[in-house]
């Protein structure tokens, strides 16, 4: 069997994920996971050479599912409760309350997480709603979560996580919204539920259309993966997604005056928040 991933594949393949996924892989930190990876799909499919592999992938995948494959095994998921913690206080005391004020009453105010990964961050905003948001009692609100990878979704469907994705919730929260397992914790049932997953692809002008407008898009520690061009369309992309006013949050290693000039940020302590 011919060596299954040389130097010229990988460039082959990266180029292909960097088209449909705006992901960007370079050799020498990415070579040898791709590698792993096309050598388990080509048991998988019985391909015995990168060519028979490749051209499944792109000619004989009707259903889409090798194209999933290849995301969920080359996708980086890593993410927790109340990560970068900040962001979600300045949503409840600022962002919601100001939208609250100027949205017309009766209408619903939504939030994309995108991407979600497995659930934590939309849950996250939750469990910050619920804890201090005040005007829950008087506004709809709708979350919805997306990730291109479809295991992370199944996941955050499921509401199960690890003591280490929990770990940096305050101890009273995590007793009030959570069943201690023998091993992690489970989500309790009333919120099972309240946050709306879907697989979608960012770059997939169709998936992101059918999700609608928002008021609030989180899109933290995303972008980081991708190059100048894919930020800028993806940017582009969440700002006709917003209603007027509506706000994007991204990653603390992330900035959108790097990628467009469209947004207005405005600092709230140490937050940076952009807004339409
Ligand atoms: C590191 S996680 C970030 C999760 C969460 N936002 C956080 O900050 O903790 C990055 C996620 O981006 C998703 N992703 C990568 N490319 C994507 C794309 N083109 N469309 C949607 N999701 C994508 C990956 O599957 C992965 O779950």
């Amino acid at each position: 069997m011919e060596a299954l991933l040389s130097e010229e594949n990988f460039y082959k393949m990266t180029d292909y994920i960097y088209r449909k996924a705006g992901i960007y892989l370079e050799l020498d930190k990415h070579f040898d996971k791709l590698s792993k990876y096309i050598e388990t799909r080509c048991k998988a499919i019985g391909a015995d050479s990168f060519r028979k592999y490749f051209y499944t992938l792109r000619f004989d995948d009707k259903d889409g599912a090798e194209f999933q494959a290849l995301m969920n095994g080359m996708t980086v998921n890593e993410t927790y409760f109340y990560r970068e913690k900040e962001q979600f206080e300045v949503l409840v005391e600022r962002i919601l309350p100001e939208l609250h004020e100027i949205k017309p009453k009766g209408q619903a105010l939504r939030i994309l997480s995108a991407p979600s990964s497995t659930g934590e961050e939309p849950y996250s905003m939750i469990l910050h709603i619920l804890e201090e948001a005040r005007i829950v009692e008087e506004r709809d609100i709708e979350i919805v979560g997306i990730d291109i990878d479809s295991t992370v979704i199944e996941k955050a469907k499921l509401g199960k996580y690890s003591d280490r994705s929990v770990h940096a919730i305050p101890p009273k929260v995590l007793a009030k919204y959570f069943k201690k397992r023998t091993l992690g914790y489970d989500l309790i049932d009333d919120l099972i539920g309240t946050v709306d997953f879907k697989v979608s692809n960012v770059f997939d002008r169709g998936d992101m259309r059918k999700l609608g407008k928002f008021d609030v898009i989180f899109s933290r520690n995303m972008l980081i993966y991708f190059d100048d061009a894919s930020r800028k369309e993806v940017a582009m992309t969440f700002y006709d997604m917003l209603n007027p006013n509506g706000y994007v949050l991204l990653g603390h290693a992330e900035y959108m005056s790097r990628i467009t000039s469209v947004f207005k940020a405005k600092k709230i302590d140490s937050t940076l928040i952009y807004q339409k």
